[in-house]
């Protein structure tokens, strides 16, 4: 029998169709032997944000040719694949389905098992695809729909320390873009008119900076931004605001991940490892100050590489990987779930009157 695993991920959660296929050998090492995503920022920027219907259709135009496009690149014929995972949830529905079904109908007609992954568990476990991380470490999620510390203690296991009690970081940075003219999705054009400004032009306030432990806010920012805004005349001007944008982000996940280590210090006290996945951990600044309050408070900082930090079917594979290891296979029958969470024991904390 041959040893090597070898998974097909597949994910659809929102505007990104990719595939993957990655292998683990005998001896435990991973390698990704193709990546493909294909982005539809060009079908979403003239509404300024995703259009799900417009997404899902996308999605099955294009599912069939980036499934061929990946088994192509990694060389393996697809009777060689040993499983098939696909993103179930959160995200998109008729987004989800898409990919959903598609796996399934690949398992089906391989004879092989089919997974259902959790698409933040793919996030959290994302850096084991470069690299031996062993369990527990502290967790920064920052993408475009969540933004969470937890701690993770292995497959499945996650304990919630703090999240934001309203937008997601992703959420903040491509609504500040909107509102300087940036198309979307802004959050990594944002950085690049942040190199050009002046951060200290303008002062921001940090939502719950000094209550909440590691809880975060990011909703009265943006209302101080659209004030702004709207005073602005110059293209200076708006690289001074993206400045000064950028520079507050830093400094309030700089306040909070010393929050998060100071809780993650009490439950753990042998591993300081501490991961920041998701799409906003591509952000270079972010990046180094981060780094920096590591080497503050002698934790090891893990990013993923850059293209695996946003939305990618590797991670989907991996995480299909783990779940094969201990024969976690899903029935061809597995729901799309929109609201999957990591911890699911902790509190809804959003919206207004929320008791941090
Ligand atoms: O993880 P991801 O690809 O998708 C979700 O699961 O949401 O994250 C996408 C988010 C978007 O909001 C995007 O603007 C943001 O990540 N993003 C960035 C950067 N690159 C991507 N935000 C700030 N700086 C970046 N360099
Ligand atoms: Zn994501």
């Amino acid at each position: 029998m041959n040893e090597k695993k070898i998974i097909l991920g597949i994910e659809t959660s929102c505007d990104e169709t990719a595939v993957s296929i990655i292998e683990e050998d005998k001896n435990g090492k991973i390698k990704i032997l193709s990546n493909v995503v294909s982005s539809q920022f060009d079908i979403h920027k003239e509404f300024g944000g995703v259009v799900p219907e417009l997404a899902a259709r996308s999605h099955v135009e294009k599912i069939d040719l980036i499934a061929k496009k990946a088994i192509k690149k990694s060389g393996i014929g697809l009777k060689n694949i040993t499983a098939i995972a696909s993103t179930s949830g959160p995200g998109l529905i008729v987004c989800l389905t898409v990919g959903l079904n598609f796996g399934k109908a690949l398992s089906a007609s391989l004879n092989i098992p089919f997974i259902g992954v959790n698409h933040l568990e793919g996030h959290a476990l994302s850096p084991k695809l470069i690299t031996n991380l062993d369990f527990p470490y502290l967790l920064l999620l920052i993408s475009g729909g969540h933004t969470q510390y937890l701690s993770v203690y292995g497959l499945g296991k996650y304990k919630r320390l703090g999240t934001t009690i309203d937008d997601a970081l992703g959420e903040a940075f491509d609504k500040t873009a909107k509102l300087l003219g940036i198309e979307f999705p802004g959050g990594p054009k944002l950085e690049n008119f942040a190199k050009k400004g002046d951060p200290n032009r303008f002062k921001l306030p940090k939502p719950i900076i000094n209550k909440g432990g590691c809880n975060l806010s990011f909703a009265g920012l943006k209302t101080a931004i659209l004030r702004i805004a709207n005073t602005i005349k110059s293209k200076q001007e708006k690289f001074d605001l993206a400045a000064s944008f950028q520079k507050t982000i830093e400094e309030i996940l700089e306040v909070k991940t010393q929050n998060a280590f100071n809780q993650f210090k009490k439950i753990e006290t042998k591993k300081k490892i501490f991961v920041i996945a998701g799409g906003v951990a591509a952000n270079k600044g972010i990046r180094k100050r981060l780094i920096k309050v590591c080497k503050n408070n002698g934790f090891k900082p893990i990013f993923p590489d850059p293209e695996l930090c946003g939305d990618n079917a590797a991670m989907i594979a991996l995480v299909g990987l783990e779940k094969f290891k201990i024969k976690n296979f899903d029935n061809l029958d597995l729901p799309a779930s929109p609201r999957l969470a990591l911890d699911e024991k902790a509190k809804f904390l959003k919206g207004a009157g929320v008791k941090l």
